[in-house]
Parts: C-alpha cells; structure tokens; sequence
C-alpha cells in the first residue's frame, strides 16, 4: 500500500514516514532538497522531488497513492487544494497536520487559562488564526466529496525525530536560547501552559488513524501538560544551569519577534486527546516532556 508524504524530510513527517515503512507500508516523500532526497532513499523513503507549490505534481501524487498524509505546512492552501483534488472521490484517507496553537490565547505568560479543550468543545480562534481554522474546516468538510478527510492537532511535540530532522520547535528553540546567552529565558512569570505529546506517540496515531479513523474526524493530541516554567526548570537542569529567568512580553519581542513571544511561548494552548484514546484506542507511552528534557535531550 503506497502513501504519499508531505514533510518527509521534517520533524513530524520524517517520523511519521520512518513509523509507516516499518509498518511495511510503502512511502514516497515530497522533498525540495537532492541531498536530503538521498536521505530518504536510505531509509526506505521514495523520494519525489518538488515542493508545496507544485501543484500538478502533488495531485498526481495524490491520485496514485492509497492515501496521503500532509506534515509539511498546517496553511498551505495551494497544496491542501492540490491534495485534496488528487483524491476527490476515491475514499482514500488524507491526514492534515494542523496545531494546537489554533486555540492558544495571548497570556504572555502571566495567566493559567482555565479552558481545557477537547474534541467537543466549541472553538474560539483569535482572528489571525481564522486562515487555520478555515483549512481544518474546508479539509473535514472533503468527506462529503469521497475523501476519508482526518484534521490532526497536536499540542507541543517533543522528543527526538527518527528521520532527518530530529529535534522539534519549543523546546529546541529555548534550549538554542540558553546555550548561546547562557540563560534560560521565558515569557512573563511562565505559569501559561501547554499540552505535550512525544513524536513517536504522535506516530503511532497517525498510523491507527491511517488504518481506521472514520471521515471528518478531527483529534487533538496530547500526552500531558507543563508551564514553560516547569519546561524552563528542566532545560536548566539538564544544562546545568542557574535560576530561568523571565522575560517580559516587551523585552522578549525584539529578540524573539511578536510571533514567539506573543504566540508561542507566552501563550496558552492546553487540549485533551480524548478521541484518539477513546475511538482509536490509542495508548501513549511517553509521559511527561521533564523527564525527557532531563533524561533523554541532547543538551
Ligand atoms: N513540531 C511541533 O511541535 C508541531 C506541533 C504542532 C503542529 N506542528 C505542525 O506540523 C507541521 C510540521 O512541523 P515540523 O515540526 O515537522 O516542521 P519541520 O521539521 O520544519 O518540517 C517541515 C517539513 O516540511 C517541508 N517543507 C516546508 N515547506 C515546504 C515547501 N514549500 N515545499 C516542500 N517542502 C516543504 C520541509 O522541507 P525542508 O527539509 O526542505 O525544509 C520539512 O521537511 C507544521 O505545519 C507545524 O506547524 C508542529
């Protein structure tokens, strides 16, 4: 059974694509990069070179393959429409990556929200996440035209990748932060929180998904939850570090820009898989990204 990846050579889709070759699946992946194509090629990964925006290559893909999991960009309209074009009327499954950052709110750190969403609670999405929004929407809505449409919304994944990329996005950054100022630094008192999932969990559901979501089922992911203070404490300690030190929203910005001082680190975004344990019986192992921060992580 052949799946065509988006993102193959990332985080996610390198993890995911390494879990469905082992699963004996065959995987073809779309890659940008020759050198990075050969990579794939020695993991059993089918390279197909191009990139978000070829259009006519990605509905090829799309039409040739039994299925077809999107992990390169969560609002890349040009390749959903592609995507979902190649599989019009087929029934074949297609998993879109979205993220928990959807429902985050704009805490700059000093606030625990109280709203803990799962996959019934209503959604309120600030205005600049409403592109997001619209993509989830118009994707699940692609079951009423013959596509076994799947929104995935993982909370922050942490872990080690076992494609080519091997390290995430929060806690990499924070950690990259720290070795080149020698601190480690959050937003605000840091006491905002956001759910966490391990990639190789996160693997395993997309494959149960793949196998047997039903059409327009949307799932948040997460196996746990910490406050950047409590992630922040961890890095430190596995660094050998002082104290984390706090940064306001206004002394963040101009070293981390609007977009991760406001959204992603002083944020909340605390969600709760509870379809993909109840429908999907999935049983994540990993249990808390401290104890792989202070265990596990490469410093
Ligand atoms: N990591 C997280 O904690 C997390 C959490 C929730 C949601 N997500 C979402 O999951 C998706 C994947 O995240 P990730 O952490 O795996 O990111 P990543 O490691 O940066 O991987 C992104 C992949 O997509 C490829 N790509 C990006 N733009 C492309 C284009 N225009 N044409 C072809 N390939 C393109 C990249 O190719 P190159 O190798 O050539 O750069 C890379 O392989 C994102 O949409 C992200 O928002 C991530």
């Amino acid at each position: 059974m052949t799946i065509f990846i988006t993102g193959a050579s990332g985080f996610v889709g390198g993890t995911v694509a390494r879990r469905l070759v082992e699963a004996g699946y065959e995987v073809r992946g779309l890659v940008r990069d020759r050198e990075k194509a050969e990579g794939l090629r020695a993991m059993q990964i089918q390279p197909v070179l191009g990139n978000l925006d070829d259009y006519e290559l990605l509905v090829q893909e799309a039409s040739r393959s039994e299925g077809v999991i999107n992990a390169a960009d969560s609002d890349h309209e040009g390749a959903i429409d592609a995507l979902l074009e190649g599989l019009k009327d087929s029934n074949k499954p297609f998993i879109h990556t979205s993220g928990s950052s959807v429902i985050a709110d704009d805490a700059r750190g000093n606030a625990v929200s109280a709203k803990v969403y799962d996959e019934d609670t209503p959604f309120v999405v600030l205005p600049f996440k409403q592109p997001r929004r619209d993509n989830e929407l118009r994707i699940l809505a692609a079951k009423e035209h013959g596509i076994r449409a799947i929104v995935m919304c993982p909370s922050n994944i942490y872990g080690t990748g076992s494609g080519l990329t091997k390290g995430s996005f929060q806690i990499p950054f924070l950690v990259e932060h720290a070795r080149k100022s020698g601190a480690v630094r959050i937003v605000g008192e840091g006491v905002n929180r956001w759910s966490n999932v391990h990639v190789d969990d996160l693997a395993e559901l997309y494959l149960l998904a793949l196998r047997n979501s039903p059409a327009g089922a949307y799932y948040f992911i997460e196996n746990g939850e910490a406050s950047f203070a409590e992630i922040g404490a961890s890095i430190a300690k596995r660094m050998g570090m002082g104290p984390v030190q706090s940064w306001s929203a206004e002394e963040a910005v101009p070293h981390w820009g609007e977009m991760h001082t406001h959204y992603t680190f002083g944020t909340n975004s605390r969600v709760r898989a509870k379809r993909a344990r109840r429908d999907l019986g999935w049983s994540p192992v990993h249990t808390s990204a401290q104890s792989w921060i202070e265990q596990e992580m490469t410093a």
